[in-house]
């Protein structure tokens, strides 16, 4: 079964069972400031988790874009991939285990209308219980009552079997679903055999279904939410590699057109995870350069710039000849013509991207890595892996990546020291802390990413419609937004806007969300970052009452403080010029 049919089937499935089909949110999040991709299909979707209302309804289904750079050591192994999509099926506060997990063994086991796995194949694990919630014996018993035996249902702590995108928002137990790969069937499995066959691949996790009725803040669990929800994720490239029987990804349908424009390589190890890490990164770039994305030194461009740069030296080890990255590229849209057209329309663009980027790499890798060479006798100080970064454009993971190779350390912390002297601490070198959507998201960064909304209607209203936003960055300290005006702002100016603020503040106005047409959206007037692309649907966040009568509209994907009146007050500490027509505001809430 190729991969258009498992989605086909997939979504045929649950439309039939009354769920709404989603578009894929581009992957770069919407005006939200604490990520820097989407994660998880759940992340554009967690405002409606958490109760507001979702104009398609109670009952969702999607196919997610996803990048995940959290595991690329991993890339390589059988499994992992930097780029992926999720397939997903949701209930917001309405249907809950029961249904859940029958529609999702159906579907995994129906020959007809699903995918007609075999269920002695299939391996089952469930929360074990803490402190936080039970053991999940309700989800257990709907398997059993499926005719999954007991002696194949493994009891997993909260490390396995607890999902939450980060330290704030939405959360809860899940039960996951384990196919075993290998040729002969591994048949009755104990605890610790059934660890073991999943950590050496024998069995690929290929379904999750969370059950998302629980609330966390500051990385503590703190109660149940008003609703119930469901969470579901099936990758989509573990289904096609079972259902092709493939025991990896990258020979099942949506790799190898990519992996077939690679050398052969010699067949060993480290040309085999050489030739998978090139494929995965190319594919992940051509993803991220369509949603609009170019490598640069911060943010989501540097994590862009990272898979290149890795790329290019995976490349080298392959033999391939320079600007060979570009040429890869072509083959991805190919891949996926009729479900994002978006890439065979930027592949002009993407491509001459992939060429500068890897020339600009070239000119400086060589006398880079005889720089490391001569730093690599010893550990390397912070400041020498800056040097690296700053003048050889070695990405930082890039030094850490060769250092491990020569058996050296390198001092990180050292190294951030340098990066923050030279300029705001970049977004992306806190990637790791930034798991899903409403990361970062500390109690104190939701309001200030608040604040930031009123400020920027605020500073409409002093300074007139010609006020665009051109960036925002968010701390726990502060916010920092940059806008195009052409002069500074008088004393009496951010008087004005700071009393509207605080004005707004007082009025303790609701911070709503809804998802819309863009097109819809944009006729609201809602406010939107001009340098984004955005898809078909979008979030829009409105402050007041209702969408009508809103003091602030803006697309964004969230989260947010609920009402204004927990903001505090606002205080413009520094506005000065960025360069010529682009003015920086810092304020803080006190
Ligand atoms: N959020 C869960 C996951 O990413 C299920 O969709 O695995």
């Amino acid at each position: 079964m190729d991969s258009k049919e498992i989605r086909r089937r997939f979504l045929a499935f649950f439309e039939k069972r009354g769920h709404t089909m989603l578009p894929s949110a581009p992957l770069v999040p919407e005006n939200d400031p604490s990520a820097l991709f989407i994660t998880a299909g759940m992340q554009p979707l967690a405002p409606f988790l958490m109760g507001n209302p979702h104009p398609g309804g109670r009952r969702l289904a999607n196919v997610q874009k996803c990048v995940r750079t959290q595991d690329i050591e991993s890339v390589g192994d059988a499994t992992h991939d930097t780029f992926f999509e999720m397939l997903g099926n949701w209930s917001l506060g309405d249907y809950f285990k029961e249904e859940a997990i029958r529609w999702s063994y159906e579907l995994l086991t129906s020959t007809d209308e699903g995918f007609g796995l075999d269920s002695r194949r299939l391996y089952i694990t469930c929360f074990a219980g803490d402190e936080n919630a039970p053991r999940d014996e309700e989800s257990a018993c709907v398997w059993r009552s499926l005719g999954i035996p007991e002696n194949r249902i493994y009891y997993l702590p909260v490390e396995n079997n607890w999902w939450s995108p980060g330290e704030n928002g939405p959360c809860g137990p899940d039960t996951e679903m384990f196919y075993d790969i290998t040729p002969a069937g591994l048949g009755e499995l104990t605890h610790e055999q059934f660890l073991w066959a999943d950590d050496s691949q024998q069995t690929v996790e290929i379904w999750n279904d969370v059950f998302i009725e629980y609330e966390k803040r500051a990385g503590k669990v703190v109660g149940k939410l008003a609703q119930k929800n469901v969470d579901t994720g099936a990758g989509l490239e573990r289904l096609a590699m079972v259902l092709q029987k493939k025991d990896n990804i990258f020979d099942a349908d949506l790799f190898a057109p990519i992996m077939a424009e690679l050398p052969a390589g010699d067949g060993r190890n480290a040309s085999v995870r050489a030739r998978r890490i090139v494929a995965d990164h190319v594919r992940t770039s051509v993803f991220i350069a369509t949603d609009g994305v170019s490598p640069s030194n911060t943010s989501q461009g540097y994590v862009l710039r990272r898979l290149l740069r890795r790329a290019v030296r995976f490349a080298d080890l392959l033999g391939m000849p320079p600007l060979s990255l570009a040429r890869i590229a072509g083959c991805v849209p190919h891949a996926y013509a009729d479900i994002y057209p978006e890439l065979e329309t930027s592949q002009g663009a993407v491509q001459e991207l992939f060429e500068k980027e890897e020339t600009l790499f070239r000119k400086t890798l060589h006398r880079g890595m005889r720089e490391f060479k001569k730093l690599s006798h010893a550990n390397i100080s912070g400041h020498d892996a800056f040097l690296l970064f700053s003048s050889y454009g070695f990405p930082f993971e890039l030094t850490a990546e060769l250092a491990r190779e020569h058996e050296i350390a390198v001092d990180e912390a050292g190294f951030r020291e340098e990066l923050a002297k030279h300029q705001e601490l970049s977004r992306a070198s806190t990637e790791g802390k930034f798991k899903g959507g409403l990361a970062g998201g500390s109690e104190k960064e939701l309001k200030y990413h608040t604040a930031t909304h009123l400020l920027h209607q605020a500073l409409a209203d002093v300074l007139g419609e010609s006020v665009r936003q051109m960036g925002s960055n968010i701390n726990a300290e502060r916010l920092r937004f940059d806008f195009a005006h052409e002069s500074k702002l008088t004393d009496e100016e951010k008087q004005k806007v700071e009393e509207i603020v605080n004005e707004k503040i007082r009025e303790n106005l609701p911070v709503q969300s809804v998802i819309l047409l863009r097109e819809e959206a944009e006729k609201t007037g809602a406010r939107h970052f001009f340098k984004e692309k955005y898809g078909d649907t979008v979030t829009l966040y409105y402050i007041g009452p209702d969408l009508a009568h809103a003091y602030s509209k803006e697309f964004c994907g969230g989260p947010h403080a609920s009402r204004t009146g927990e903001l505090g007050t606002l205080r413009i500490v520094k506005e000065e010029a960025v360069s010529a027509g682009l003015r920086r505001i810092k304020a803080v809430l006190e």
